[in-house]
């Protein structure tokens, strides 16, 4: 989604912005653009594309300035192109504004614009209104203006202003889309995401919804709607700026899914004590909390809605509480049965999805508990929850989720025991074998990863192939998902997934001599089933690859390919099984020459409905 830098200072804002937009590339956008002050005037550029083919238009020495706004567009109003493209200005040019978000009554207000004060309009875009909206109210006071267009503006926003009248500040607010304020000495600076500024400041300040900030060379100022001033803590920013960096990987994603044995430790260490019992610090859930939920609700959007598959699995069979998984724009949508006796779990990497922070909002208002399971610290949907488990898997930036989901599926065992043990659902011997099970994974996935070679190989094959089909049962279902939604997003092959058992009730019809099917078969008990399933497959024609835990035999003999995963208990398998379907994406989408950490039309951050 579209990505906002800031700058006010007395260093280069040109570099300074595009620098950072490149941090931002990883939300996803098909052009972007920069407007700075220079000789009086706000002097704007906007290039269709990447980032390159704006700066290839800002090569010009005097194109340059203490103060500027940039962005990143990922279309929602209007085709990618130039004109479309932000920074947008009012009539006179006085004033721009860039956008991140989308304003529902853009059409009144563009209407209401055109009629009542002659408004010529340039772009196609919503947020070109701010900016006209900013400019009829400019009467001597940025702020005030401000203040006046937002009153009017229905929708999710952040927007960065700047104006040719007031030079030595930046005005930004923000309204259920991503915004941070960074603190730095002799500048300051506005960004959708702190990887944009970490090389300059470490020192941010969350910015709350229906907040106005004003920045200055030496100051800060947060006010909120009613226009008092607000004192908000300063948030240090621990992570270094090298683990946002591709550290020696051909892309974020390699370098993701082998920061993964890393992240689990730090997932398990943050959650498991000295006597490896899982702690709860800070969250506030008390057993009787626990005791009276009679139902849980776990909804996500795209990976982590399959992580919360895997959480039904693990809350259901440890803790014995009846679970539901429902993608979060249709439960915000649904009228869910909600009430004080659910547990709601929100899951979410970026913290920022709108539909997921619309449903926690919905689930709240029903008088649910809302717990989140959450990358980005202090992110929206962790800030609006009663409690946070934290993921702790460190920056993500590839579109493509694959740290966050292995850390949001240890999250979710821990919640599942933690709960299971308080309500005296499950034994203490089958709790300490999980968490055995658990802390034992890192060091299997060192192990697991050393195959990529063999990945790659089995990728060579397969990478030419036009469809791909996924099963698994159980939880292998689930993974199954998560695999196929991997391989579609960075390689744009059409791939399906389907429970096993399901096959013969239509998709098999599409199982022709040559057909690639991915068999995930790492339950103990389902294992028989699954080799059937693969017969069914082989029998019409299929080209089978089989995922299964060393040792389990039988499989060899069917599969065309095979990989194998260290033995684990069956629980916990999907924390490796899902690991080669990681990596053989990866490779297919590398030979077909795709853009791995930026698919085309994907965001990482999906700031809009
Ligand atoms: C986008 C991303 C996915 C992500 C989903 C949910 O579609 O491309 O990788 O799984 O949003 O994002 P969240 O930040 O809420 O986990």
């Amino acid at each position: 989604m579209c990505g906002i830098v800031g700058y006010i200072g007395d260093g280069h804002a040109k570099d300074i912005i595009i620098e950072g937009l490149k941090k931002l590339e990883y939300r996803g956008y098909d052009s972007s653009g920069i407007a700075l002050y220079i000789d009086g005037k706000i002097q704007v550029r906007k290039q269709m594309g990447r980032i390159a083919n704006l700066e290839a238009v800002i090569t010009e020495k005097e194109f340059d300035s203490h103060l500027g706004i940039g962005h990143t567009r990922w279309a929602t109003h209007g085709a990618p192109s130039d004109v479309n493209a932000h920074p947008h200005g009012n009539g006179d040019e006085t004033v721009a504004v860039v956008h991140n978000g989308i304003i529902e009554n853009y059409v009144e207000l563009r209407e209401w614009l055109s009629r009542e004060h002659g408004v010529k309009f340039r772009s196609e875009t919503d947020t070109e209104v701010i900016a006209h909206l900013i400019g009829i109210y400019y009467d001597g006071d940025l702020v005030d203006a401000v203040y006046r267009a937002v009153e009017k503006m229905k929708g999710a926003y952040a927007i960065g202003v700047v104006s040719s009248h007031e030079p030595d500040k930046i005005v930004a607010v923000r309204k259920d889309s991503p915004l941070v304020a960074g603190l730095g000495e002799g500048c300051n600076f506005i960004a959708s995401d702190i990887p944009a500024l970490l090389r300059h400041v470490r020192k941010i300040y969350l910015i709350e919804n229906n907040e106005v900030v004003v920045l200055t060379t030496g100051d800060i100022k947060i006010f909120n709607q009613d226009r008092k001033e607000v004192h908000r803590e300063v948030f240090h920013v621990t992570w270094d700026a090298a683990s946002a960096e591709k550290d020696g990987f051909d892309h974020f994603m390699l370098k993701e899914i082998h920061e993964q044995p890393k992240a689990i430790e730090e997932t398990l260490s943050r959650r498991l004590d000295a006597d490896g019992l899982v702690k709860l610090d800070g969250i506030r859930m008390t057993k009787e909390d626990i005791e009276s939920f009679q139902k849980v609700y776990i909804v996500a959007c795209g990976t982590a809605y399959h992580a919360g598959l895997i959480g039904k699995h693990a809350i259901e069979k440890l803790a014995k509480i009846p679970v539901e998984v429902d993608v979060a724009s249709e439960f915000r949508y649904r009228d869910p049965f909600v009430d004080d006796k659910t547990l709601f779990i929100a899951i979410s990497q970026s913290g920022e999805t709108l539909d997921t922070l619309a449903a926690l909002r919905e689930a709240k208002r029903k008088g649910a508990r809302v717990l989140s399971v959450v990358n980005v610290v202090g992110s929206s949907v962790a800030r609006e929850s009663d409690d946070v488990f934290y993921t702790w898997a460190g920056p993500e930036i590839a579109v493509a989720s694959t740290k966050a989901y292995t850390t949001q599926l240890v999250c979710m065992y821990l919640i599942a025991l933690f709960m299971g043990r308080t309500k005296g659902s499950l034994d203490v011997e089958t709790y300490q074998s999980v968490i055995r099970e658990l802390s034992a994974i890192p060091e299997k996935l060192r192990g697991l990863l050393t195959k990529e070679e063999e990945i790659d190989a089995i990728a060579k094959d397969l990478y030419r192939c036009e469809s791909v089909f996924f099963i698994g049962r159980g939880p292998d279902a689930s993974v199954s998902f998560e695999g196929s939604l991997k391989l579609k997003e960075i390689s744009y092959i059409n791939s399906f997934a389907v429970a096993a058992g399901e096959l013969k009730h239509g998709t098999i019809a599409l199982i022709e001599q040559g057909t690639v099917v991915i068999a995930l078969a790492t339950q103990e008990r389902l294992f028989d089933k699954m080799l059937s399933n693969i017969q069914e497959v082989k029998a019409r024609g299929a080209r089978v690859l089989g995922i299964a835990k060393e040792g389990n035999v039988g499989m060899e003999q069917q599969a065309d390919w095979m990989i194998t995963i260290p033995d684990c208990h069956d629980d916990v398998a999907p924390l490796m099984s899902v690991v080669p379907l990681q990596l053989l994406a990866y490779h297919i989408a590398k030979l077909r020459g795709c853009d791995i950490d930026k698919p085309k039309n994907l965001a990482k951050s999906v700031t809009v409905e």
